[in-house]
């Protein structure tokens, strides 16, 4: 069968910066900015960029362009040995990171809804916590499904089976193409609604100020690359399975370029916004902002509704700035079930539209303990443990195995001969040597400060079960798939740039 491809470059892009633009641009990005030296920090997040987030984008779409394949089938195509690698890639980042992810998104949706009354009254704290998680205190502790969590989840998946169930085209590209323009439109409401409030300057005073005396600490830097890492969905498999479906011209490097400079920009944007909100909560309440900063989970869920509960007209507001965390999230997480969507058809040759909706059960199915009593605690482990040791194991990988054991030249010729941003000595320079470094080092230091103590104060147990055994788990899963007999002789083909190569 023919590999379904985007209708247009534009659907192809959209469906990218769906994918990067996720939670953690709107709630991450600008807490960072803010505790890492305001507009000094700039400078590392520009470095991580250019140095290792723009270099491995074009990576990523270069092996799924040249391979033509989803992860597992493209790194089956470099060596039948370095299969399991793409199947780890999407397994961990489906049956672990999405199956939080959507839980988060579900919560949104049902913060859009309290939106409209205001429904988490006068301590969103407490109502976030007690009320509406009912929060355990330890992750054996499960309690309870939360109904209204459980509800909105089963919308969330409801919307991203639709989506993928109806194909590349008339689903994801069609989605993207709804969704990205939507997220810009009512992003820009906010962030020109929020600038009108009183005490915003002081918001953005906060969150832009530069102190160049942050950037001594190695921790901003580490955390500037991670960051980047995350956002650009680098290591999930997403980029390789959507540049997979790329016509034969296709300007790459550009494209990558463009796909990280929207993600960024957006991030930038969104944080004026975040900001304003934050200046006009101090302001009003009479208190410094470094009282009310908060970052992820604190700020969505606490800070915001606090801030919206005390301005005019606020659950518009709070309405918008939820439904923005709901689209930002779909367009991430319908990306995620399309890397092992395409894992498997591009294996085992089955019927797309039956994966989909198998792997759409199933993945509702292994979310439903996030929606427990203790679901935030898992969430955190899990997500911890994935993101750490998951996706940057991968992009070690990544690198050494395409730049020491396979021809990178193959990859750079591919790309340079369709794109028009030509790629030098430069590009192998940062793939063999400085990204694997790089990621190389936050690995040592990760693995430092876990040996030291549990992480987030859990048990050893909950930790060793819940982190560790998921990774090596799904790590299992993956040597297991990578072993089963191939259904296609789609790793037989060659590559696109096999034919040029000299
Ligand atoms: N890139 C996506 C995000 O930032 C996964 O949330």
């Amino acid at each position: 069968m023919k590999r379904e491809q985007w209708k247009s470059q534009l659907g192809f892009l959209l469906a990218a910066v769906g994918s990067a633009i996720g939670l953690g641009n709107i709630w991450r990005f600008s807490y960072m900015a803010y505790s890492y030296g305001g507009g000094a920090f700039l400078i590392p997040y520009v470095t991580a960029l250019l140095t290792a987030g723009i270099p491995l984008l074009i990576l990523e779409f270069a092996i799924g362009h040249e391979r033509v394949g989803s992860a597992p089938l493209a790194y089956a195509k470099i060596s039948k040995k370095w299969e399991w690698l793409g199947w780890w890639a999407v397994i961990f980042v489906m049956f672990g990171i999405e199956l939080y992810y959507t839980v988060i998104i579900a919560w949104c949706m049902d913060f859009f809804v309290l939106s409209f009354n205001l429904g988490w009254g006068e301590d969103p704290n407490s109502y976030f916590f007690k009320d509406f998680l009912a929060l355990s205190d330890k992750p054996s502790a499960i309690g309870q499904i939360r109904t209204p969590i459980f509800a909105a989840l089963v919308v969330v998946w409801f919307m991203n089976w639709m989506i993928l169930y109806r194909g590349i085209q008339r689903g994801v590209e069609l989605a993207n193409k709804i969704f990205m323009p939507l997220l810009f439109v009512l992003t820009a409401v906010l962030v020109g609604w929020a600038l009108t409030l009183e005490g915003a300057m002081e918001g953005i005073k906060a969150y832009l100020t530069p102190d160049f005396s942050k950037l001594s600490n190695p921790k901003v830097w580490i955390d500037a690359y991670s960051q980047i890492f995350f956002t650009l969905s680098l290591g999930f498999g997403i980029m390789i399975a959507y540049a997979s479906y790329l016509p034969d011209k296709t300007n790459i490097s550009r494209n990558a370029v463009l796909t990280a400079f929207i993600n960024s920009g957006y991030s930038l944007f969104a944080g004026f916004a975040v900001f304003s909100v934050l200046g006009f909560m101090a302001t009003s309440q009479g208190k410094p902002i470094s009282e009310v900063v908060s970052q992820s989970i604190g700020l969505a869920f606490v800070a915001y509704p606090k801030a919206v509960t005390l301005m005019p007209g606020g659950n518009l507001f709070g309405a918008i700035f939820f439904l923005c965390l709901v689209v930002a999230g779909i367009s991430s997480s319908v990306s995620i079930i399309e890397a092992f969507t395409s894992a498997v058809v591009d294996k085992f040759a089955l019927n797309r539209k039956k994966v989909v909706t198998l792997i759409c059960t199933l993945g509702f199915i292994g979310s439903i303990v996030f929606t427990t009593q203790a679901g935030l605690l898992w969430l955190d482990i899990v997500d911890h443990f994935l993101t750490h040791y998951g996706l940057v194991v991968v992009g070690i990988f990544e690198c050494i195995i395409v730049a020491w054991l396979f021809k990178l030249k193959i990859l750079r010729n591919h790309v340079n001969k369709i794109s028009t941003l030509k790629l030098g000595p430069w590009w192998d320079f940062l793939i063999k040597y400085f990204v694997p470094l790089v990621l190389g080092v936050i690995l040592i230091g990760d693995i430092y400060n876990e040996l030291r103590q549990p992480y987030g104060g859990y048990s050893w147990l909950s930790i060793i079960i819940i982190g560790r055994d998921w990774v090596l788990l799904t790590l299992v899963a993956a040597f297991w798939m990578a072993l089963r007999p191939w259904k296609t002789e789609h790793h037989k083909a060659p590559g696109r740039g096999d034919k040029t190569i000299v």
